[in-house]
């Protein structure tokens, strides 16, 4: 039998108020109904990086950085996929995703991404067409079915529910597309790992 494929979800939002956590929420009740999956939740706000970075290949001189990274790092690299939760500020995706994104290479490699947007009248539907660039140039596969949730404050109940069953179903494609490439390049990497 296949092992459970283990994603990690990257919640990027970092505002005080922010939404993230409900639809981060969402998408791992989601994840949990599945059988072929197990999921870790790494938000950026409880677990926020440097934002100075030290010369290119080397770890930060302070201390403290490195914990920083030491809580979010090893999380990234044992994923066998991610599912980056965004939304879509001013056109593009948080600073606070491009930061965790930057600090980490291998981690992303021959792995695949989803994506699950939100925003006001755009559904984070640019945030996530300028993820997809910046995650090729990682060598990571980005996900054809998306989850874009327009007007995302009206979007849950207060239990956290979908008002909208077409935002379940969206979940489910991007999932199921997830775990397909998520098992094929698991296979892959320890075929023979991949060289970049
Ligand atoms: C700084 C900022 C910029 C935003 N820019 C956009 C935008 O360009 N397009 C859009 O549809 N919504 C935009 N919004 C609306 C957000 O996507 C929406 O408020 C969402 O809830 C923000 O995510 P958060 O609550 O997790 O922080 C913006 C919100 C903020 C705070």
């Amino acid at each position: 039998m296949t092992a459970p494929l283990h994603i990690a979800v990257i919640q990027g939002s970092t505002r005080d108020g922010r939404l993230g956590p409900v639809v981060a929420n969402w998408l791992l009740t989601h994840a949990a109904e599945r059988p072929d999956l197990t999921a870790d939740l790494i938000d950026l706000a409880e677990t926020p990086l440097p934002t100075v970075f030290p010369h290119l290949g080397q770890a930060p001189e302070r201390a403290e950085d490195r914990a920083l990274l030491a809580a979010v790092s090893p999380r990234l690299a044992a994923a066998d996929a991610f599912v980056v939760v965004t939304p879509e500020y001013n056109h593009s995706y948080p600073a606070s995703l491009k930061n965790a994104i930057d600090w980490h290479g291998r981690e992303w490699q021959a792995k695949p991404v989803g994506f699950v947007a939100y925003g006001g009248f755009s559904a984070g539907l640019r945030a996530v067409e300028h993820l997809r660039g910046v995650f090729a140039e990682l060598h990571a596969v980005t996900i054809r079915e998306t989850v874009g949730l327009q007007g995302v404050w009206g979007k849950f109940d207060e239990s956290g529910r979908a008002v909208d069953p077409a935002a379940d179903t969206a979940a489910k494609a991007m999932l199921d597309q997830l775990v397909w490439w998520g098992e094929a390049l698991r296979a892959a990497r320890a075929h023979k790992p991949y060289a970049a």
